[in-house]
Order: C-alpha cells, then structure tokens, then sequence
C-alpha cells in the first residue's frame, strides 16, 4: 500500500465541499478560490484559500488552475459483476418487446445467470474478476471512487458466492472502495421454477448465512415478476440475523407498496421508485430510508423517471446510482447519472450532484465521504470545467481532469505517483 503524500491543491475556482456548516456555500456549500490541504489520506483543511492556515503553506501543491473540485462520486447501486453481454435483447425491447415478457419467457436476468454460472465453471471467479475489473477502471476514470455491488446473477450458492469474492477483489485490484450486497432473491432460479419456497429457505438458510461476511447489506427485487412484499420482508428479516442492513429493488416495475415496506422493516435505501406515490414518499421520509433514483435505468428503458421532486420535496434523503448492469442500465458514469437527473427527472443541478456524491454516501453509511471539510475522506475529483454546472451542462463528456482516493491522485497525474 502506497503511503498517501501529504498535498495540497491550490487554484480550485469553485469547491464543492457539501459541508452543511457553510451555508452561503447553498446546498452544495460551494466556495469560490479555495484550497484543500490533504494529510494522511483525509482532508485536514479545506476553505477559501486566503485563509490558508501557516501550516499548511510549504507542503507540495497541486495547482488547479481554476477548475472545480468535488468529492468522489459514491455508486450506491450497481450489479458490476457479471458475464455476457445482453445487446440483443436491448434491440428487442427498441423494437416493442417488454422487459418483463422477456424475463417471463426465461432470458432477460436469467440469460446472465447462466452466462454467469458458465462464467465460474470455465475460469472460477476470474473471468467475472477481469471483466467487472474493466468496468470498475472505467467507473473510476469517471470519478466514481466508492461503489456498491451487488450478488444476484448465481441464484445457487456456490456462484453467489464467487461473486461476492470477485465484488472484493476488485477493491483490491482498482483503487476505488466496494460495498457488498447481497442479492440471492433477484429472481427464482429455473430449477426452482416449481418450488419458489425452497428456492427462499436456500437464500434465507444457506446463502445469507454464508455470505454474511463478505457483504454489508440485503437487497431484495420486490416487484411484479420478482418477489412479493411478503416474500421480500421474510428475506430481508433474515439478513437482518445476520448483521446484514435491508435495501430493497421497489416499485420500478410497478406500484406494489415496496417502499412502505422498505420504511418498515428500516431499510437504509429503498431503490428505482419509478412508481412510488407521496404516501410511499412521505414513509421513506419518515423512517430515514435513502431515496435511491437510478434515471439511468428508466431513461434504458424508455419508462417515465421517478417523481423525484415528490420525494426531495417530501424531505427524504435523495441519492442517484447507475444501477450498472447488463440489462436495465448498462451505464458506468455518474456524470451521465447526474445530467439524467437534472435533465429528465426535474432536479437541479446541485440536488442532482449533491444525490450524486453525499446522497450516495449516506445511502451507504458512510459518513466520512460525500464531503469535503475537516476529516473527510480525501476522495476528490478535479473536473477539467469551471463550474460542476459543466457537468449536466455537457452531458456525454467525461469532464475528469485528475482523480484523487485517499490522498492518492490515481487518475490523471503524476502528483502522488500513481498514474
Ligand atoms: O436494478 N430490476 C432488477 N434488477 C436490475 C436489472 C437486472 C437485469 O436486468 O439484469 C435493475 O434494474
Ligand atoms: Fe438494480
């Protein structure tokens, strides 16, 4: 491990600090001609930089020539690791075919269950590894530095379990934090086909207890076609045994009362939201579950996006994800996530990034990102634009000029020493 230099980036024209202590900043505390003095791997100052404590004055600087520097983007929604590819189906559905006749008629997720069981029989994890790896790389290029992944494609334990090993090792490999979920009732496996409650004690029996250790939460597909409310509750209780928090998949497909669910059982996230109303709004607001809105999918889709303004306005916790995964929302960069929010489901532009960076640390408990001040995370990325405006502004560029993880400048540069 590569010891963090201490650094301090000077020249930043506009600062996203997301710090709630700056409120002239607006929601996105922005301060204009700041510095950010980085020690150990954490953000040890942050502010205007005329107020540049002495200090910090003599440690080697990074000159950021005006550009904008906001906190590393936290992917709070993904399904990264799988094999195969689903292009075929996308022109199905271009062409007038429903994702869920496609799921119904056994391909759609199933067809990435066996490419994916195929997957681990011919090479273990390390195909899976090597091709979530690419993704995680391209992820990072794009400034995300934390992101959640989730099982899901095995559906027998063996497989489940070799992804959740592959979701590890790519934070090992790529330097970008992973969080692990697991999601054993994606779908009822084929072979279970007749048996949908023997497929459910093997999740709630044999998988989760096994995958516990590698895996911070429980994620269930509550939705028409996938698990009932009933169903997803029982799981969810389950992980629950096993120190693993509920996320839930809600009302994407169709309006079920998913998310009231979600708020009861206390789920950290409830997930897509396509279809939720206020009363299901003002539930999440209530219990403190994270809003996760994934426009990415929807947009895929060609379906209306989550009523997002209900929600942010209802006073729940709003975060944005790519939900990255091969047949909804094959989409790896939260800049495109961020300008699908602010462009097509009716957030501003600070709401859209601030879901995108603090919204989706809190989505995943991690207090320490998200923002930028005393004690944070040094996870930051410089955008090569004058403002984070740019950002939905120009959508479809990748705006990154460096990267930085822990201290580390790990894209774009020299600084630090790791290209
Ligand atoms: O989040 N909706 C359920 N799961 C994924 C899609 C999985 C797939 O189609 O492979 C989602 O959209
Ligand atoms: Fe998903």
């Amino acid at each position: 491990m590569t010891e963090p230099p201490d650094l301090i980036l000077r020249g930043i024209g506009e600062l996203v600090t997301n710090d709630p202590a700056r409120p002239e900043g607006g929601l996105l505390g922005i301060v204009q001609g700041a510095g950010v003095a980085i020690l150990g791997g954490r953000v040890a100052w942050a502010g205007p930089l005329r107020d540049l404590p002495d200090e910090y004055f003599d440690l080697p600087d990074l000159d950021c020539a005006g550009r904008t520097v906001l906190p590393g983007f936290v992917d709070s929604h993904t399904h990264l690791v799988f094999a195969g590819e689903r292009g075929q189906e996308f022109t199905r559905r271009l062409a007038g075919e429903s994702y869920e006749s496609i799921l119904a008629a056994g391909d759609g997720i199933q067809a990435t269950v066996r490419a994916t069981r195929r997957a681990i029989r011919a090479t273990a994890a390390a195909g899976l590894v090597e091709s979530a790896r690419l993704r995680a790389e391209r992820m990072l290029a794009h400034g995300t530095t934390t992101v959640e992944i989730k099982s899901g494609y095995g559906l027998d334990v063996p497989t489940e379990l070799r992804m959740l090993e592959a979701a590890s090792a790519i934070g090992k490999l790529v330097p970008i934090d992973t969080v692990g979920t697991v999601l054993g009732a994606h779908v009822v496996p084929p072979e279970f086909a007749d048996d949908r409650e023997g497929y459910l004690r093997l999740v709630e029996e044999e998988m989760v207890p096994l995958l516990a250790p590698l895996a911070r939460y429980c994620d269930v597909f509550c939705d028409r076609g996938a698990f009932t409310v009933a169903e997803a509750r029982h799981v969810l209780e389950a992980g629950k045994r096993y120190s693993l928090k509920p996320r839930v998949h809600a009302e994407q497909l169709a309006p079920t009362g998913a998310a009231l669910m979600a708020a009861g059982v206390g789920a950290v996230s409830a997930d897509h939201l396509d279809h939720i109303d206020a009363e299901g709004a003002a539930a999440l607001a209530a219990a403190g579950t994270v809003a996760t809105l994934l426009p990415a999918a929807s947009f895929s889709m060609g379906t209306p996006q989550a009523p997002a303004r209900i929600l942010w306005d209802a006073g729940a916790t709003v975060a944005i994800a790519t939900d990255c995964n091969p047949g909804t929302s094959f989409v790896e960069s939260m800049q495109f996530v961020v300008a699908l929010a602010a462009l097509e489901m009716g957030l501003s532009p600070a709401e859209a990034l601030w879901a995108a960076t603090r919204g989706g640390a809190l989505a995943l408990e991690e207090p320490d990102k998200g923002w930028i001040g005393q004690g944070s995370t040094a996870d930051l990325v410089i955008l090569d634009a004058p403002s984070y405006v740019h950002i939905p502004y120009r959508p479809g560029s990748n705006l990154v000029w460096k990267v930085v993880k822990d201290g580390i400048v790990v894209v774009g540069g020299e600084v630090g020493g790791v290209a």
